[in-house]
């Protein structure tokens, strides 16, 4: 245990779920528990939950819970340990400091002064005579010195162990310089550096860390864009560049475009609320953190090709229900001396055409409702009537997503117009769409209430899927009564690890026996440090099924007797293997996802 339990169960009595958690969201009581709108996903209406009386969150929708410590960890995205400082420090308690928690803030640390340190020493390189190769590239790029310094870029040179040699010599240690991915190991053993002979772009977060690189080469060779792995400091997921920068902004919404060097470009151009996903399709934790600095309108700029297209697509899908604001800023081509049309990217686009121009495109971006219908519009030849009817299906299965009553009527209007046809006709079609589209849905509902089967669901983590749902049932079942009422249960325990057909509820529920059997009350939140995010999350979900103290004695009897039976089948202790085998042949039967009893 990184912190003392006494510690720990001040800290729990001290920091109230519902205090911390409303620090955070408007909550709004309703029976015993707390409702909002999730703070980590995106929605409209609430199924994020807080129990007083458990102490835990859960959110129906996202599926995230736990007790306060994994919120904290979650929201301000912290590693266990920082986070149960960081309520310490709320609660005005000191933090009495053992080896592994010290050990693994030591390493954020030591992995953030080292990235610091590289980007300092890059950056020297760029300033030497080594730096030539570099500074011809940033004046090839039009990038002016102010502006590299402005992003810390650095130079790295054409060999083997520069970085290395150096970093070394500063005290790091080998294992340092691997764990921060700026070093790479050979087939022989040996480690050289990972960034050779390039443009080194930083990757700083809005704390002003270093978390990690992104480096471009001086030529046509591959990889164009080289960046830091995943790390103990870095999480590409997390992280937008630029957003350092861009947080300060006055303009009234961030630019998202796809390339380092557009963002750069940008910044340099006066347009200061760029940044970029680097290469990857947005993701949620990156709409999260632009969330957090309460602009309500987002404009992208992806690259007017195929990829860009579908990045743009997800990223409307996955902002859709979030209250944001999207415009969609598509660049024209640009017809080259030889008559070709290509793409342009804002870089491009600045080079050719001047700020001015980008700037006017910028105050006229589509709405991303426009996008769609103009998207959907170029998949069909509306010369046709086959073309115009399947554009009418399309657009009309589009429109009813749509949640403004004036827009879907603005919208079937446009629609109608493109198909050539009467905006009743059209209108008829969208009614129609939306009632098959309600039917669906309560067709779907129905079932779920009418098949008890379907009452309980498989996990969602594919990792934590139940093998032995019959014995996972009642594995869950003693995880609740536990949390519950330690003191109803038999000491011995009927039953061992091995016993348990699910890692993960093995795991949880001889996590909190142990602190049992130390003669220690069991609570949620000794689960937290053992367990990841996401068995924690699983957790609390099992915690939010039935169990009344009335039923609790006959209940437990009878969940351990369902697990030693199960278990039994499984060692062949019985001859209920045949009913396994059964069993197994069933489940091979079943549709994929479907769920089993
Ligand atoms: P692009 O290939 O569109 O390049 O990659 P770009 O931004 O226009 O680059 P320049 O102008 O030729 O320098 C877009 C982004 O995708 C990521 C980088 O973040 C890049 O900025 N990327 C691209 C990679 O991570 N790796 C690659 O090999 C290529
Ligand atoms: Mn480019």
């Amino acid at each position: 245990m990184p912190f003392p339990a006494a510690f720990m169960d001040n800290l729990i009595a001290r920091s109230d779920i519902v205090d911390i958690v409303g620090g955070y969201v408007t909550l709004q009581k309703k029976g015993k528990d707390y409702w909002a709108c999730c703070p980590f996903h995106n929605e409209k209406t609430p199924s994020f939950s807080v129990s007083p009386d458990k102490q835990i969150f859960y959110c129906f929708g996202c599926k995230k819970g736990g007790d306060v410590i994994n919120f904290i960890r979650e929201i301000e995205n912290l590693p266990y340990p920082d986070a149960v400082r960081f309520l310490a420090k709320r609660a005005g308690l000191e933090v009495p400091e053992s080896n592994q928690s010290y050990d693994e803030s030591r390493q954020r640390a030591r992995l953030l002064s080292l990235n610091r340190d590289a980007a300092r020493f890059y950056h020297q390189l760029l300033k030497a005579p080594e730096g030539q190769a570099v500074r011809d590239y940033l004046q090839r790029r039009r990038i002016l010195w102010k502006t590299a310094v402005r992003f810390g870029m650095g130079a790295s040179l054409d060999r083997w162990d520069v970085l290395l040699n150096a970093m070394t010599r500063r005290g790091y240690s080998k294992q340092e310089l691997l764990d921060a991915g700026l070093v790479v190991r050979n087939q022989r053993g040996g480690l050289y550096d990972k960034f050779r002979n390039r443009l080194m772009l930083p990757v700083i977060d809005i704390r002003g860390d270093v978390v990690a690189f992104g480096s471009r080469v001086l030529d046509k060779s591959e990889p164009k864009y080289m960046n830091s792995p995943d790390t103990p400091v870095y999480s590409k997921r997390k992280i937008l560049y630029g957003m350092n920068l861009a947080k300060n902004t006055k303009r009234p919404n961030f630019l998202m475009c796809e390339g380092n060097l557009d963002v750069v470009t940008l910044h340099q151009a006066g347009i200061d609320n760029a940044v970029a996903s680097m290469g990857t399709a947005l993701t949620e934790e990156q709409a999260r953190l632009v969330d957090r600095f309460r602009k309500k309108e987002l404009v992208f700029c992806y690259d007017n090709d195929n990829a860009g297209e579908i990045a743009t697509t997800r990223a409307l899908e996955l902002l859709r229900d979030a209250g944001f604001t999207v415009r969609i800023l598509q660049l024209p081509r640009r017809r080259t001396e030889s008559g070709e049309l290509v793409k342009q990217d804002p870089d491009d686009y600045i080079k050719f055409q001047g700020v001015d121009a980008f700037e006017r495109l910028l105050s006229g971006s589509e709405r991303a409702a426009d996008y769609r219908m103009s998207q959907i519009a170029g998949k069909y030849d509306l010369t046709t009537d086959e073309g115009r009817l399947q554009y009418s299906q399309e657009a009309s299965a589009f429109i009813i997503t749509l949640d403004n009553s004036v827009e879907r009527d603005i919208y079937t209007h446009r629609a109608a117009e493109a198909a050539g046809v009467a905006p009743e006709a059209m209108r008829e079609l969208v009614q129609r769409a939306a009632k098959n589209a309600y039917s669906g849905q309560r067709k779907r509902e129905l079932r779920r209430e009418l098949n008890p089967a379907t009452q309980f669901v498989q996990p969602t983590e594919r990792a934590f899927r139940y093998d032995n749902v019959r014995s996972a049932r009642a594995e869950e079942g003693l995880i609740r009564l536990l949390l519950m009422d330690e003191s109803r249960f038999p000491e011995p325990l009927p039953l061992s690890p091995e016993d348990f057909s699910s890692p993960v509820l093995r795991k949880a529920f001889f996590t909190l026996w142990g602190i049992r059997q130390n003669g220690l009350p069991v609570s949620f939140h000794q689960l937290s440090e053992a367990l990841t995010q996401e068995e924690i999350s699983h957790i609390t979900a099992v915690c939010q099924g039935p169990e009344s103290p009335e039923n609790a004695s006959k209940a437990l009897s009878d969940y351990i007797r369902v697990i030693r039976e199960e278990a039994d089948k499984r060692s062949g202790r019985t001859d209920g293997d045949i009913l396994e085998l059964a069993q197994r042949k069933y489940k091979k039967q079943k549709p994929k996802g479907g769920t089993e009893l």
